[in-house]
């Protein structure tokens, strides 16, 4: 069986910089034809200019005649001055502001203390209407890690959407059923990114014989109930709901380790890994809408014009992948996906 689509996005992208950049960056631009590119680097892309900066780099170190474009976004701190993310949307290439709680995952010490302190800024993104990638967790320790997302719905997302209401807004890698509810009812401003570990696994998929650091992401896997809700909305073909992987390489000394690093790495297989989710609830008509439509529509940009074939035919990524001086161990190691990208006019 083939599959026929227009060109996917992906809407949420973690690609590194240096050595690391460059062994990962090829997985998706044979994919995608765009990516909005996450600001978490050491030191984090708070600037205009250090965004453009970000963009070269990736952009040189793209295999010779890929036509993949990354689509940068500002880092949010309690700093952020309300001229600089008027700067970052007349620039063209920075098409959004990242907020990641302090303390909440990955280079994420430089994040926000309380959101909806930062009025001035909030204000000029709904005036400017550039839109705001929200990390929806709060990091309050005396709440429990499986219902960090639902707590940030009640504490913060709820005022926030309430304050601004014509802020563009898009709730990152939503894992519980109150979040794709949150957003379904939410105005037409309000969107979703969702990963494929999150439509595929569930919590259980952490310990499965013993604990499993490379299924590990922030926010965490959740229970059955919350992975079928999220697959409903996924597959359900609202325009509100669009593809973010969500790919987040760390090495594997850094995932198998007494502290091990919060990040899947799916950047590999992304789209085929989609393809066997909608598969899964007899949806692939919804994929195309989902991968291809949704984001570009909600970010105001262009569909992309040409296509991808996915083909039904089973195979099997290795164990690990070159990054930098070290190797990766992506989603799905030597288990078998059941879709597979066709190669260029395959
Ligand atoms: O699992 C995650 N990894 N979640 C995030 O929010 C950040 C990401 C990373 O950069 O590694
Ligand atoms: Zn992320």
């Amino acid at each position: 069986m083939r599959l026929t689509l227009r060109r996917p996005d992906d809407w949420h992208l973690h690609l590194r910089d240096g050595a690391a950049l460059a062994s990962v960056v090829r997985h998706t631009a044979w994919q995608f034809r765009r990516a909005i590119v996450m600001p978490n680097l050491k030191p984090p892309v708070t600037t205009t200019a250090a965004a453009a900066a970000y963009r070269e780099r990736i952009r040189a170190a793209l295999p010779a005649g890929s036509r993949f474009e990354p689509l940068m976004t500002l880092y949010l701190t309690d700093g952020t001055s309300p001229d600089e993310v008027k700067r970052a949307r007349a620039s063209g290439f920075v098409h959004a502001v990242k907020y990641y709680p302090a303390g909440a995952t990955t280079n994420s010490d430089a994040g926000v203390q309380d959101l909806l302190k930062l009025h001035a800024v909030l204000a000029t993104l709904e005036e400017i209407d550039l839109p705001l990638l929200v990390h929806g967790e709060v990091t309050d320790p005396a709440v429990d890690v499986f219902d960090r997302e639902k707590v940030f719905i009640e504490r913060v997302l709820a005022s926030l959407v309430r304050r601004y209401p014509r802020l563009r807004l898009v709730f990152e890698h939503a894992t519980t059923r109150e979040a794709v509810d949150f957003v379904a009812a939410a105005g037409a401003l309000v969107a979703a990114t969702v990963t494929p570990q999150h439509l595929l696994l569930n919590r259980n998929a952490l310990f499965r014989g013993g604990i499993r650091p490379h299924n590990y992401c922030l926010p965490v896997l959740k229970r059955e109930r919350h992975r079928e809700a999220v697959l409903a909305a996924a597959t359900g073909g609202s325009a509100k709901f669009f593809l973010g992987t969500d790919s987040a390489p760390h090495a594997q000394s850094a995932k198998e380790n007494d502290c091990g690093c919060a990040g899947v790495y799916s950047a590999h297989a992304a789209i085929e890994l989609y393809a066997e989710a909608f598969d899964s609830v007899g949806k692939l008509d919804a994929l195309e809408g989902f991968a291809s439509v949704h984001g570009a529509d909600f970010y105001r940009l262009p569909r992309n014009t040409d296509s991808i074939t996915l083909i039904k035919e089973p195979w099997t990524p290795p164990g690990s992948y070159p990054f930098g001086d070290e190797v990766i161990v992506p989603f799905r190691a030597n288990e078998p996906i059941a879709w597979r990208l066709a190669p260029e006019g395959g």
